[in-house]
């Protein structure tokens, strides 16, 4: 089967991609008001850890979503990564198909929806998701074409992953937790990388590269090559498109942080715009803890004022539940782990 967005040349919008009016790119959201955070003297420098942890706690409390700067990842590993990714999508399909698969469960693969031919509405956006972390596991498994995507991939993905566990240990320091209350599960934990390719779009109005929704992660951290992502700010329901910042990366709280914190901090929900200059390349780490291990509320964060709102899960709780319902309605799976 290929999808519309597989074929160069497309001139219109298929039914198929055409997403709700509700959903669609708001062409008047606001830009720039998105947290940019200064990662600087994060982890050697008290004083800067202090500010840090506090302008990172905001922006937990207000969006569950900031950029960062200065993360200590250089310029040419990010530009590394986004080239292999860029080049694994140009190949002929005949390369790309024997990753194709709508299992969920399986650790490489590539794919053009949610769960192609399954989900009522399509995106406009082809992916390879592969688990990434403990490396030495999973990089036999991705693709070795282009011939240094392992390479290049690879250096990032380590990168990115030690980055996560800092920044998840000053958003649990900023919580009461201590820097180290979820170090050894992340080191424990996956690691799945959402490698994704948004091409461009004729009429960019009518289509979405992603739903609203929110990441079953602790931490997503992404890379992008252009801008298209837009949050929901929860407090006045708007969105926000944010900006491009060059050599920045994006921060998501995800549902596993929202749940750790008993709510006090929000899993961002976001959505992908398309374009119809240029194919727009991202590349998402999603942090979690391991395929089976629970997360739930943390002791500290359930009191008297604060009963506990959420139900335990894992990530494989997650996959089972998207292997049978449609991703793509704000916060599906974690709407079902809500005590109400
Ligand atoms: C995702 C995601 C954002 C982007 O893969 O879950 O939200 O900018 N990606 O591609
Ligand atoms: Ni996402």
């Amino acid at each position: 089967m290929r999808s519309a967005v597989l074929r160069r040349g497309f001139s219109y919008v298929p039914e198929c991609y055409k997403v709700q009016p509700s959903h669609r790119a708001e062409s008047d959201s606001k830009l720039g008001d998105v947290p940019l955070i200064n990662l600087d003297g994060m982890s050697d420098d008290p004083a800067r850890r202090s500010i840090i942890i506090q302008e990172i706690a905001n922006a937990c409390r207000c969006y569950g979503f900031f950029q960062v700067i200065n993360h200590g990842i250089s310029q040419e590993t990010l530009d590394g990564a986004l080239s292999a990714a860029a080049g694994f999508f140009k190949l002929p399909n005949s390369a790309k198909a024997k990753f194709m698969s709508s299992d969920v469960h399986e650790p490489v693969r590539y794919g053009t929806s949610v769960r192609d031919g399954v989900d009522k509405v399509q995106f406009w956006r082809v992916f390879l998701k592969h688990y990434a972390h403990p490396i030495k596991d999973w990089i036999g498994l991705w693709p070795d074409n282009p011939y240094d995507y392992r390479e290049k991939m690879g250096e990032y993905v380590v990168a990115v992953q030690e980055l996560s566990v800092k920044i998840v240990g000053v958003i649990t320091e900023s919580l009461g937790l201590g820097p180290a209350y979820l170090s050894d599960k992340l080191d424990d934990g996956m690691q799945v990388m959402a490698v994704n390719c948004y091409p461009q779009c004729p009429q960019p109005e009518l289509a979405l590269g992603l739903p609203p929704h929110s990441d079953y992660s602790c931490l997503t951290v992404v890379l992008q090559d252009m801008p298209g992502l837009q949050i929901l700010d929860s407090r006045d329901k708007s969105w926000k498109a944010v900006p491009m910042i060059p050599g920045a990366l994006q921060v998501n709280v995800g549902d596993q942080l929202e749940v750790l914190s008993n709510g006090r901090y929000k899993s961002v929900v976001h959505k992908v715009t398309v374009n119809s200059e240029k194919t727009r390349i991202s590349i998402a780490g999603l942090h979690s803890l391991g395929m089976d291990v629970k997360m739930d509320a943390a002791l500290e964060m359930v009191d008297e004022d604060h009963p506990n709102g959420y139900r335990e899960s894992s990530f494989r709780d997650f996959l089972n539940f998207i292997a049978k319902n449609d991703l793509g309605e704000g916060k599906n799976f974690l709407n079902t782990l809500k005590i109400r």
